[in-house]
Order: structure tokens, then C-alpha cells, then sequence
């Protein structure tokens, strides 16, 4: 029996052995591939660990871009053998974006967003991904979001009353439910109006939350995350949305099967065209794919808008000139027609290129994430397998390289003559480039340029006393899109009668 207990013992002890010379000479092997990329000073085994877990919620985004510290060159940071990878070079963007040994997204970020979303178009990978947005890409066809505008219009008039009564929530209401009724061609019941309501007052915190776990490394595992408050939480908000999405879904299919769809496909808006949620019911999807789909279209969509619209509000806010000269624009194509069509959103150059530099110095997604599956080669460096590689937007939106004098809001650098000039196609990517690019811009366009033409010509934007007089120095952070610390606020002053404010 004493033969057999150290027969196993020694085994074992072979065993642990080999195992810590085999982790030995990877680790070792990483470290080389570390050390020869720049970025700050990384312990042995632990990394940048103890850096990153003292950031506080508003210094993320802070944090990160550090780790590139101004340069353009490959930066990179490690947790354990984990490296992170900035990319801030428009060169090397171009390959990240282009070529397959890049295109999966990042699963340390990306697997959090699908706990809120579910597998969809923006966070899954290979065939799953490239099936998926050829069936959804005709639901994004130019005619048919064209047709959006009348219904992006009638949720920006009610904004523009709502926002006379200052209601918290209004803008992000004012968007969830053009979404709705765009995205899901669902006109909204009484019935489905509490359950509305829960998912305008929680959407943000529980994208909010795929960032908080990104930065709670005991949360990491799935297990672990389900029993957490966070967890728990984000099992009720995917509850209500299911079963609001499960009601549209039933009534979509009911209007199907009647043939009622051949004629209208939007409440009050008739359409030749069939709209995403009408399209992906008569494909090969299965109810739960639509649902994921609709629902990640719909948190793609109201997230970025709402941020998108904040910030331009905010910037017009501290640049008056620029507000008035908006102002003037829209007079001039809309008069005092208050109905907005798809021609009038498409002929407000001035309005398009303050949102674009918005974008530039604000963009909602101020970092990408991709993952590189095996040992490979870019900008000359060695990157180790599983590398996430961080795509900088904000650093390559300020490069004086790509943009003169970057700090400053310029909105003429997208006027139609200045933007034929010779930019880097990769070194201005709100919508991020390639393949990936987001499958909404179109959408996004029209949208933030319609609820801004409603609210800028119903109000005055005004400051408030905070201090943040420039764009370029507003204090930002992500929680999976780009948010100013605190919240934005503005003076809201109706161009005709009473104040209100959002
Ligand atoms: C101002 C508005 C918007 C901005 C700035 C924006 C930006 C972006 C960016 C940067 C990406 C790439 C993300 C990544 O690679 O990690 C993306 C992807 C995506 N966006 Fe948007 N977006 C906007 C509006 C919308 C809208 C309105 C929709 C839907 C109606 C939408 C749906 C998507 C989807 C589904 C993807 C994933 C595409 C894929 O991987 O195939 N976005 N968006």
C-alpha cells in the first residue's frame, strides 16, 4: 500500500512538474514577446494588474488610452499572459479592420455585451456572422431607412413637447420607441408600454454593467456572474425584454399571415419595402435568432444615438456661433414645415458636419476590441496568441497627422470641398471600417440629424455652469459607449414661449 501511495505521489509530483516547466517556458516566451513592445513598466506574472484594478469608474477610458501613451506605435499592457495591444496607427487600423487574422471580436468584452444582447451581429464571429448580416443587410438598404424619417420625426416632435416638461428619460423614450417602431415595425400597445418603460429606465445600467465586469476580475466566470447582484439584475431586465419581444414578434407574424404587410409595414407610413423585423420573420432565422437580432439592433441603435445627440447638444451648447449657424440652415431648408422628409435630412450639409466632428472628438465607441487567435505579425512586432487588440478611435480622431490643430471643433473639415481631401481612409472611423463596419450608419445618420433639426429648432441650447467650455477637454469615460463623467447638461430655452432644460 506505502508502494502504491508514493508510486501515486510521485507521479503526481511529475506531473505538477512538467506542468510548471511547460507554463514556465510560455510564460517566459510571452514576456519576451512583452517586454519588446513599448508601454509602461509590467511585473513579472502579475503585468499591469495592480495598475488597471486601482482605475476608478471614471478614469477608464483614461487608463487605457495611457497605455499608448501618445504614441502611434504598437502599446501594449498585461494582466497575468493576457496582453492588450493598442493600435493607434492608421496603417496598422487598415490591417486590423481588414484582414481575417483580426476579425473576431475581442471574447473578454464582446461575451459580457452577448449576456445583454444574445448571439448577434455585433458579437459573434465567422460563419454565424457572415449568414446573419446577409440576411439582415437588405433591412438596411438606403430606400428603406429613407422611409424611417416620418416616424424618426413624429418621436422628435413628441420630444420637443416632453422636453418643455423637462422629463429625465425623454430623449432616450423619444429613441427606444423609434426603434421600435422602425427596427421591429412594432407599432407600441398600451399593454407593452410598462414593460417599455423598465427597459428605457434600465438599458444603460446594464450596458453599464458589461463594463463594470470587465473591470471585476471575480465576476469573470459565467457562474460567478449569474449569482452576483449584477448578474441577477440583468436575468429580470432580459425577462421584461423577452416578453416584450415575444408580443411583437406574435403580432409581426399575425400581420404576415394575414397579408396585411404586403401593403403597410409601418404604422401610418406605407412602404413597398419589407422592414428588418418583417424580413427576418420570413427567413430562415428561428424565433429566438430574430429576437436576438431585434434586440441588438435595438441597443446598438437607441445607445448611440442618445449618446451621439447628448454630445451635440452639449458642444452647441458652448459654441454659439456654430448653433447659429445650424440654425440658420435649418430655417432655410425646413422653414416652418415642422414635417421632415428624407430629401430636407439629406440637404443639411452644415448639420451632418457638426455631428461628424462631434464624432471625431467624441466618438461613441472610443475603443474596439478584437482578438488575436495565434501567434502572429503586425506593424513588425510579434503579438502573442489571445492578444486583444485595442482599436484607438479617440487617439486617431486627435492625430495632427490626420487633422490640423485636432483639439479644435471644426465642423468645416467635413464640409463636402475640405473632406475630398487627402485624409487616411482609416484615420476618421466613427462607424468603424471593413467588413465589421457598423451595419446601422445610414440609420444613425438619420436619426441623430432628425431629432437635432426637431430640438434645435425648437430650443436655444445653453451651457450650464460646469466649467467644460471645450469639446476636446469635456472629461470622458466609456461604459460601452462614450459618456461624459457626471452626465451631460444643457440649458434648453423654447425658441418661442416658456424654459425647460433636459
Ligand atoms: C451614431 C450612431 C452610431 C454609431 C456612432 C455607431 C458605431 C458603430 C461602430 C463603431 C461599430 C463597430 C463596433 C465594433 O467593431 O466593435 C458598430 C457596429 C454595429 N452597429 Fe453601429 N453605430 C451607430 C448606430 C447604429 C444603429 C442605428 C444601428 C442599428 C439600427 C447599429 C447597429 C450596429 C451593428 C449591428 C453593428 C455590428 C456590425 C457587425 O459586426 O457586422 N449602429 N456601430
Amino acid at each position: 500500500m506505502a508502494a502504491l501511495l508514493t508510486v501515486v505521489a510521485a507521479t503526481a509530483l511529475l506531473w505538477a512538474g512538467a506542468l510548471l516547466v511547460r507554463w514556465a517556458a510560455r510564460y517566459l516566451h510571452f514576456r519576451r514577446l512583452e517586454q519588446a513592445i513599448p508601454g509602461p513598466k509590467s511585473l513579472p506574472v502579475l503585468g499591469n494588474l495592480l495598475d488597471l484594478a486601482k482605475v476608478g469608474e471614471d478614469d477608464r477610458l483614461t487608463a487605457l488610452l495611457s497605455i499608448a501613451g501618445g504614441r502611434t506605435e504598437l502599446s501594449r499592457a498585461s494582466v497575468g499572459t493576457r496582453m492588450m495591444v493598442v493600435v493607434s496607427d492608421p496603417d496598422h487600423v487598415a490591417v486590423v479592420l481588414r484582414d481575417p487574422r483580426f476579425a473576431d471580436k475581442s471574447d473578454v468584452f464582446y461575451n459580457y455585451l452577448e449576456k445583454v444582447c444574445g448571439p448577434g451581429l455585433l458579437t459573434t464571429n465567422g460563419g454565424h456572422w457572415k449568414r446573419h448580416r446577409a440576411v439582415i443587410r437588405p433591412a438596411f438598404h438606403p430606400s428603406v431607412i429613407d422611409e424611417y424619417v416620418p416616424v424618426f420625426a413624429e418621436e422628435a416632435e413628441a420630444l420637443t413637447v416632453a422636453l418643455r416638461t423637462a422629463t429625465a428619460s425623454a430623449l432616450t423614450r423619444a429613441l427606444t420607441r423609434a426603434s421600435l417602431r422602425t427596427v421591429m415595425a412594432a407599432d407600441v400597445h398600451e399593454d407593452d408600454e410598462p414593460d417599455l418603460e423598465v427597459i428605457i429606465r434600465e438599458m444603460g445600467g446594464r450596458l453599464r454593467d458589461v463594463n463594470e465586469r470587465m473591470f471585476r476580475p471575480w465576476l469573470w466566470p459565467d457562474a460567478a456572474f449569474a449569482v452576483s447582484s449584477m448578474g441577477k439584475r440583468l436575468g429580470s431586465f432580459n425577462k421584461v425584454c423577452a416578453d416584450l419581444g415575444g408580443r411583437i414578434l406574435g403580432r409581426i407574424r399575425g400581420r404576415l399571415h394575414s397579408g396585411e404587410v404586403q401593403t403597410v409595414s409601418l404604422d401610418g407610413v406605407s412602404s413597398k419595402r419589407r422592414t428588418f423585423a418583417e424580413i427576418l420573420a420570413e427567413s430562415e432565422f428561428t424565433d429566438a435568432e430574430i429576437l436576438t437580432e431585434g434586440k441588438t439592433l435595438f441597443g446598438a441603435s437607441v445607445e448611440t444615438n442618445v449618446t451621439t445627440i447628448k454630445f451635440v447638444l452639449k458642444v452647441l451648447s458652448v459654441k454659439p456661433d456654430i448653433q447659429d449657424r445650424v440654425h440658420r440652415e435649418l430655417r432655410s431648408v425646413l422653414g416652418d414645415d415642422m414635417s421632415l422628409t428624407a430629401d430636407q435630412v439629406n440637404s443639411l450639409p452644415y448639420l451632418e458636419a457638426v455631428v461628424l466632428e462631434t464624432l471625431r472628438l467624441l466618438p461613441s465607441f472610443p475603443l474596439m476590441a478584437r482578438t488575436v487567435r495565434e501567434e502572429t505579425q503586425l506593424g513588425g512586432r510579434t503579438l502573442p496568441a489571445d492578444a486583444m487588440l485595442l482599436i484607438n478611435v479617440f487617439g486617431l480622431h486627435r492625430d495632427p497627422g490626420s487633422f490640423p490643430d485636432p483639439l479644435r471643433f471644426e465642423p468645416g473639415r467635413f464640409l463636402a470641398e475640405a473632406a475630398a481631401g487627402e485624409r487616411h481612409p482609416y484615420s476618421f472611423i466613427p462607424f468603424s471600417a471593413g467588413p465589421r463596419s457598423c451595419i446601422g450608419k445610414r440609420y444613425g445618420m438619420h436619426a441623430v440629424k432628425t431629432v437635432l433639426a426637431a430640438v434645435l429648432r425648437a430650443f436655444r441650447v445653453d451651457p450650464v455652469d460646469d466649467g467644460h467650455l471645450e469639446p476636446a477637454e469635456f472629461p470622458v469615460t466609456f461604459h460601452l459607449a462614450l459618456h461624459m463623467v457626471g452626465g451631460v447638461s444643457v440649458k434648453l430655452t423654447p425658441r418661442d414661449r416658456s424654459r425647460g432644460s433636459i
